[in-house]
């Protein structure tokens, strides 16, 4: 919990900074002396949130004011006595500058508190806001519930970890008992839930899981957390689990229906009054429709519209306009995110990627699958659609009546730039895997573009990789003819024997 000031406090500080010639939040000097930012300061201003406490301090600290005259009493005391309460929060974060998201508040409320759902799955691509989202759906909801655990797996804990924790929590008496097996210990703790209303939060639930052909499991050795869920959603209880994943667990996706106490939210962008949210803390120039454009590109991701408006604000001088005008789509830290993503992903999931960021536009069903060169049925094919679908890596648009797929701009950077350094390295290395699966030019890119960003043509970038991995044209030249001729033997050609008179035409060699 954070502090707030009083309704007089406010009036102490108002006196202060007149005294010092300060407006109430354009005075760079006030914000900067106390480390923090104007959006804080604007908050400490407006009462309508508590505000992190060292931040307080150092605000009235700055504008010479005493922070315990004019700190809300109340807020204290609520600090105080719910640090004694039962919770064990653990790693979770405080939402401080937390904008939105009004609705999935609501509705998660409802699930968790109003219809006792036993198990919530909050789903989403990295950086899209699950953490923050449930950080502050738990602050809303602590007075409803007895008890409040918060545990993050991404360190990968055994489950008799967390379930250790989990039980001297909630009955303090326990005592691990050696001869107590798994299975046991899930029925004690599921004894000590029937009893109470808690609310048990498990982030970064991915961190257990790994995804192979069309399924998700457990990492070996984590399969104890299946058998948790599973149990969870077959016993009756008042109390919830809420796991924040990005990817869902195959005992949600079993379970879930419309009234079932067992569901799943995919967690998406942040809506367009929101995410301006983000841009105003930054103090972007607002022109036009950039903001609105920005937002649109990044799909609202709070993370990425954090990272670029920074970006935007120190090497733009904050015009959004101008950074537009470069057409470019910075990734910075996402990529991080991205990349973890993208490695979870099944052989069969990373071709369609590679097929969709090489079309570089939305592309149909049927489309996709005259191009796949291994043989997979269209339920197959859709199943992986949905799944890549899920976490949030495609987007689906319906077009003259037909489901169109694509990757958003983010995602298509990302990808184009996994598939020339996967190509490239594979060729450097001998080998013709993605040049035989994939086809660097189609018909289809010459076809009308409809896409955010011009095409970028991908042969160029591959032959600039490749130079700088083999050092010089020549060796490119021949690395390449030397695969052609490997290639001419092969029954099975795939799309090789093109791709590689391509990208000898792209050498400026001619081919024979
Ligand atoms: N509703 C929001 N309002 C403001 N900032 C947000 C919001 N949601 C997310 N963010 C920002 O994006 C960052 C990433 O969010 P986080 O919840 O950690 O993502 P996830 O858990 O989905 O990977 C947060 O640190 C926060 O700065
Ligand atoms: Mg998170």
């Amino acid at each position: 919990m954070g502090f707030r000031a009083s309704q007089e406090g406010l009036e102490i500080v108002d006196k202060a900074r007149k005294q010092k010639g300060w407006t109430k939040t354009q005075t760079p000097i006030w914000w900067q002396t106390a480390y923090a930012s104007r959006a804080t300061l604007r908050r400490f201003w407006e009462r309508k949130r508590p505000i992190k406490p060292e931040y307080f301090i150092a605000i009235c600290n700055a504008v010479g004011v005493n922070w315990e005259e004019i700190v809300d009493k109340n807020s204290l005391l609520y600090h105080q006595t719910h640090q004694m309460s039962r919770q064990d929060l653990g790693d979770a974060p405080e939402a401080y500058d937390f904008y939105g998201r009004k609705e999935e508040l609501s509705l998660l409320e409802q699930w968790i508190v109003k219809e006792n759902c036993r198990l919530v799955a909050l789903c989403g691509i990295g950086g899209i806001g699950k953490t923050y989202l449930a950080a502050e759906l738990v602050n809303n909801i602590r007075n409803q519930v007895d008890y409040l655990f918060w545990r993050s797996l991404r360190s990968s804990p055994p489950l008799e970890d967390i379930l250790a924790t989990m039980l001297r929590f909630l009955s303090p008496e326990w005592e691990a008992d050696a001869a107590q097996g798994l299975s046991q210990n899930i029925s004690q703790l599921m004894g000590c839930l029937r009893n109470h209303r808690c609310l048990i939060v498990l982030d970064d639930f991915d961190a257990v899981l790994q995804n192979g052909d069309r399924t998700v499991s457990y990492l070996p050795g984590y399969e104890g957390y299946g058998e948790l869920l599973k149990r969870w959603t077959e016993t009756s209880t008042k109390s919830c689990l809420l796991l924040l994943s990005r990817e869902k667990p195959r005992e949600i996706a079993f379970k879930e229906r419309k009234n079932s106490p067992v569901r799943s939210y995919k967690l998406t962008g942040l809506q367009l009054s929101e995410a301006e949210e983000i841009l105003k803390d930054k103090e972007l120039l607002r022109d036009g429709n950039a903001w609105e454009d920005l937002i649109r590109i990044y799909r609202g991701h709070p993370l990425a519209l954090q990272i670029v408006s920074t970006i935007i604000h120190e090497s733009f001088n904050g015009s959004v306009t101008t950074f537009l005008e470069e057409k470019t789509i910075i990734l910075g830290d996402i990529s991080i995110l991205l990349s973890q993503q993208f490695k979870r992903l099944s052989s069969l999931e990373k071709e369609i990627m590679y097929w969709l960021a090489l079309q570089q536009q939305p592309i149909s069903i049927l489309q996709l699958q005259l191009y796949v060169k291994s043989q997979i049925t269209s339920s197959v094919l859709l199943e992986v659609l949905t799944s890549l679908g899920w976490r949030s890596l495609i987007e689906k648009t319906a077009e003259d009546n037909e489901v169109m797929f694509t990757l958003q701009p983010m995602v298509m950077k990302f990808t184009i730039s996994e598939f020339v350094n996967q190509i490239c390295s594979e060729i450097s290395q001998g080998q013709i895997k993605l040049l035989k699966s994939h086809a660097l030019v189609t018909e289809y890119h010459l076809s009308e573009q409809k896409t955010e960003f011009p095409y970028r043509p991908i042969l160029p970038m591959i032959k600039n990789k490749l130079l700088g991995l083999l050092t010089d044209k020549n060796t490119a030249i021949e690395r390449l003819r030397t695969l052609q001729s490997t290639i001419r033997e092969n029954q099975d050609k795939g799309y090789s024997e093109n791709n590689i008179l391509n990208l000898l035409a792209q050498f400026n060699e001619s081919s024979q």
